[in-house]
């Protein structure tokens, strides 16, 4: 057995060693773990790893008994309330004064004695993270400091993108990540509505972090033991919660929405015709697929990277909230098919990116049925309404579907990207994707290697997305996200009241929204009694853009708008920012007419 010396530099500190005391039960299996490695050490044996003037000092303490840890931690919770603190806040100070124009990546950790310089930098990165994390919610700071693509590939203020031959100094790697961060959009403000997927949440930020610091890859459970089946316990919760508690679902967390789509329409196409993988399109006839006018883009994508073409995904008419009409559905597959057309698939929609429309997915799975169609749900933005108690019903008949897309990024509030793809049957992503390679998925592994999971994929390192949304799940609880979600509902209930009531807006739909989603017109006083004609459309269309550039420009609030059909440019807005309160709804109602209200 190896034999642990006792360094000679070993010295006690009562008060620090007491500081790790106080922890000591968290550590114990650790210490029980050494003490077994090293049985020659004393009962009271203690490993000092003695660092600089500038430094903790940690003492592992080997092979105690329960009962002296008990006493000790005991007599120590004071003196550790007291010096561990001041310990702390010394080391902290002094890293964030340490000047590092002297220092190189090179200096940092694996290099020898690096651990102090590593620590003092990563301390400053923190310390210009939460700098703009405590900026990011304070509602008096801008949302983005504009300025042009060009004015950033030439330089601002000593913030240069160019790349040179010679390492930059550690100090200066500060200075571009403040800058960084100062030229960016800070999506967490509370005045932040631009983008379905915004707000920080700081439980999925730390979640982010320990992934990045794990830096590993998802294809096994050889390097991923514990985030592999994380992301089977992820999969197994969401499609329960879709209703697929009956079956042996299965699934995969992929980069995004418009993948986990990708993912759905493949997994349809090898159902019907798993000989595609082997001998491609030309084995197929003319198949097409069905997405409602108001479906995501990133449909008609995926059949252009698919081989299906973007000519034969049908779109399929909506009513005037923008759901898909079941009618024009069947119609739809009834004149494909008379065409010789063969279909295949089709995409419901729940929680439609603009109108935030929820397709009738009952009506859709029934047609899917009679046909014999794979039945996919887009419900990137709208999946997270599955967790509210009050309004999951909008997703009713989500259970029949064969597949679904859902993204915690968007409603849930998970930091990007996190998005999944669910499929009723399993082993089908499997079937269609994998191929074996002999280098990662050998055979005959020491473990279960149904938990390597990458085969699944189109893809062969894959990012780890579920850590931050398994912290978060676990620090609010199912419940805790339905409480937000509500939250955001209730939003878009006192927007959309409020806006009905102003004579200078109008809304896009008269009825209470089914969503967070609320699309609205501004008219500037100019226009506001011009009866509704090509021409005042004409100006109308003109409108929206102008008052969002101005935003940008003052970066007090952050919008989307466009036109859609036969609308001309009106702006959306979304709630899916845990920060936003109604003092900022009123604000934007404020602002938009404060910049509109001379156009
Ligand atoms: C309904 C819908 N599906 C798919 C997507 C694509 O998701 P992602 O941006 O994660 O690729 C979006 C994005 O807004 C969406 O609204």
């Amino acid at each position: 057995m190896m034999e642990l010396e006792q360094p000679d530099w070993l010295e006690w500190e009562q008060s620090r060693l007491n500081c790790f005391l106080c922890n000591i039960h968290r550590y114990s299996d650790v210490c029980l773990t050494i003490g077994f490695l090293y049985p020659s050490l004393s009962k009271s044996s203690v490993v000092s790893l003695k660092m600089g003037k500038n430094m903790m000092i940690l003492w592992l303490l080997l092979r105690i008994t329960d009962d002296d840890k008990k006493q000790m931690r005991k007599k120590s919770i004071h003196a550790c309330q007291s010096t561990d603190k001041d310990v702390i806040k010394e080391a902290h100070a002094e890293n964030l004064m340490t000047n590092l124009s002297n220092a190189y990546a090179s200096d940092l950790l694996p290099s020898k004695e690096g651990e102090d310089l590593t620590k003092c930098f990563l301390l400053r990165v923190v310390n210009i993270l939460l700098h703009y994390i405590e900026k990011t919610f304070d509602v008096k700071s801008k949302i983005l400091d504009f300025h042009h693509p060009h004015q950033l590939l030439e330089g601002l203020d000593g913030f240069d993108l160019e790349l040179s031959d010679h390492p930059e100094c550690l100090e200066q790697l500060l200075v571009d990540c403040t800058d960084t961060l100062k030229y960016g959009v800070k999506t967490g403000h509370p005045r932040y509505f631009n983008q379905l997927s915004g707000g920080l949440d700081v439980i999925g930020l730390a979640g982010e972090w320990l992934t990045a610091t794990a830096n590993t890859n998802m294809f096994t459970y050889e390097i991923a033991p514990v985030f592999t089946v994380m992301e089977t316990v992820l999969l197994k919760k969401m499609c329960e919660i879709i209703g697929w508690r009956e079956t042996e679902a299965d699934g995969i967390f992929s980069p995004g929405g418009s993948i986990s789509n990708l993912y759905g329409i493949l997994v349809a196409r090898y159902k019907q015709y798993p000989e595609i993988k082997a001998r491609g399109m030309a084995v197929l006839p003319c198949i097409v697929l069905f997405v409602s006018e108001q479906g995501h883009y990133s449909i008609k994508k995926a059949a252009a990277t698919l081989g299906i073409g973007t000519d034969n995904v049908i779109e399929v008419k909506c009513d005037e909230r923008g759901k898909m009409i079941p009618a024009e559905l069947e119609k739809n597959i009834l004149q494909a098919k008379r065409k010789g057309q063969t279909p295949f698939c089709v995409v419901a929609t729940a929680g439609s990116t603009v109108f935030g429309a929820f397709d009738p997915l009952h009506d859709i799975a029934d047609i899917c049925e009679i046909h014999r169609l794979w039945m996919h749900v887009d419900a990137a933005w709208g999946g997270g309404l599955l967790l509210s108690r009050k309004h999951s019903y909008k997703l009713s008949g989500i259970e029949r579907a064969d597949s679904v897309t859902w993204n915690p990024h968007k409603l849930m509030g998970v930091p990007l990207q996190c998005s999944a793809l669910l499929t009723r049957e399993k082993g089908l992503l499997g079937a269609c994707n994998q191929m074996q390679a002999e280098y990662l998925f050998q055979p005959d592994k020491v473990y279960n290697i149904n938990f390597d999971t990458g085969d699944k994929t189109i893809q062969c390192g894959r990012h780890v997305d579920v850590f931050k949304l398994w912290l978060m799940w676990k620090a609010k609880g199912t419940y805790g996200f339905e409480v937000q979600i509500d939250r955001y509902m209730e939003l878009a209930k006192y927007f959309y009241k409020v806006l009905k009531k102003k004579d200078n807006f109008k809304l896009v739909f008269d009825a209470e929204p089914e969503f967070t989603n609320v699309c609205f017109w501004y008219f500037p006083p100019r226009l506001k009694h011009i009866p509704e004609s090509f021409e005042r459309d004409q100006e109308l269309q003109k409108i929206a853009p102008k008052i969002k550039a101005q935003m940008i420009v003052e970066g007090t609030v952050m919008l989307s708008y466009q036109p859609c059909g036969d609308k001309v440019n009106f702006f959306r807005m979304v709630f899916s920012n845990p920060a936003t309160r109604q003092t900022d709804v009123d604000y934007l109602i404020d602002e938009i007419q404060r910049l509109g209200k001379d156009l």
